[in-house]
């Protein structure tokens, strides 16, 4: 007989930002020590969603105390499944020993009730979620019971060692690369959404199918701290002759004091495979080891073997894996 869970889990719009801030530091702590990422402008943007009451999810609450939670947003027709943690047994916050529920319980737990009610909520017609703080195959099996197509991403380093002299701009003599400029949104978002036209990546996140959810993506990477805080003056764009369209675009946000991470590169199918996309990386870590960082991350789809290939040629190493989900019953098997 299956033995009765030994927390409860409540609808996260119960809980405020003071009750949820301890298992916020808790996860920023993970978040650091597994991707170096200062998380805590990502915790403090969504304490103030969880003070507005409104962000759907769900929190696992054991002997009294908050040990786990999960929450989404909903974008029209589309919920994203932003993150899922639980402290794990003995960590402060949990009595060791006290509870026989492991954090992978938990976490199951409240995963299979968002999925239970974002799956029969009318209206909800998609969900993505990326799990990047989980090593994938952790939440596999719940999420293909539950319909969804799995995907594996790499989480990449470089570590930037010494300032790298090399001037990135040498090699592309008919395009001009400059800093990202705030009138750049309207061409990039044309650029991204034809650079991923038929792409996995635009399988996995819808925003890339089209100009305008495009725009929405920028808008979110350049004004929001959701992941990190945007960087300009390593981020690049490569203009067309006589042109305001874009070729090639690289966006970096600074995920630490001393970390970039790249959240976006792409060049237009035509000018691929002549150097651009390197040129790009190498003229972002060149800034960036100038102004003293120590590493550059991004993240990529397993199976876009070009662009891993490319990044390891660079000298980004992979250290971690983890997936992308999604459901979408009006287009399944067509990746
Ligand atoms: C990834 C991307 C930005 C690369 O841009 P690019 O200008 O074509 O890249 P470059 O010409 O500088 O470098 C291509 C390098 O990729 C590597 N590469 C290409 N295909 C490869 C393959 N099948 N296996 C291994 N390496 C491969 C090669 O090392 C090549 O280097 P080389 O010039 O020494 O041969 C571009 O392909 C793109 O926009 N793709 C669509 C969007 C995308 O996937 N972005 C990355 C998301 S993480």
């Amino acid at each position: 007989m299956a033995s009765a869970l030994q927390f409860e889990v409540l609808d996260l719009r119960h809980f405020s930002a003071g009750i949820m801030r301890p298992l916020l530091e808790a996860e920023s702590h993970v978040w650091s020590e597994r991707l170096h990422w200062d998380y805590r402008g990502s915790a403090d943007l969504l304490l103030q969603y969880l003070d507005s009451r409104v962000l759907p999810g769900y929190v696992a609450v054991e002997n009294g105390r908050v040990v786990g939670y999960v929450f989404c947003v909903y974008e029209g027709h589309k919920a994203v499944i932003g993150d899922i943690f639980a402290l794990e047994s003995g960590e402060p916050g949990r009595i060791p020993g006290e509870s026989g529920t492991s954090a992978a319980e938990v976490r199951s737990e409240l995963l299979r009730r968002l999925l239970e009610m974002l799956q029969n909520t009318p209206g909800v017609t998609r969900i993505e979620s990326q799990l990047l703080l989980h090593a994938h195959g952790e939440h596999t099996r719940a999420f293909e019971e539950a319909g969804f197509e799995v995907y594996e991403r790499i989480f990449m380093e470089w570590p930037l060692r010494r300032p790298a002299t090399e001037d990135g701009t040498s090699g592309v003599p008919r395009l001009a690369m400059r800093r990202w400029a705030e009138n750049d949104f309207a061409a990039a978002g044309r650029l991204i959404a034809t650079c991923y036209e038929g792409h996995l990546d635009s399988h996995i996140n819808e925003q890339y199918r089209t100009a305008a959810g495009s725009q929405r993506f920028l808008h979110n990477i350049v004004r929001f701290p959701g992941c990190g805080y945007f960087d300009a003056e390593s981020s690049r764009t490569l203009s067309l002759p006589g042109s305001t369209e874009l070729a090639g675009l690289l966006l970096c946000s600074r995920v630490r004091e001393d970390v970039g991470h790249v959240t976006q590169i792409c060049v237009t199918p035509e000018y691929r495979g002549q150097g651009l996309g390197k040129a790009l990386m190498r003229e972002c870590a060149r800034n960036l080891a100038q102004r003293g960082f120590q590493m550059l991350t991004l993240t990529v789809t397993a199976s876009n073997r070009s662009a891993v290939g490319l990044y390891e040629q660079l000298g980004f190493h992979g250290t971690h894996r983890f997936d992308a989900m999604v459901w979408d019953p009006s287009e399944h098997g067509r990746a």
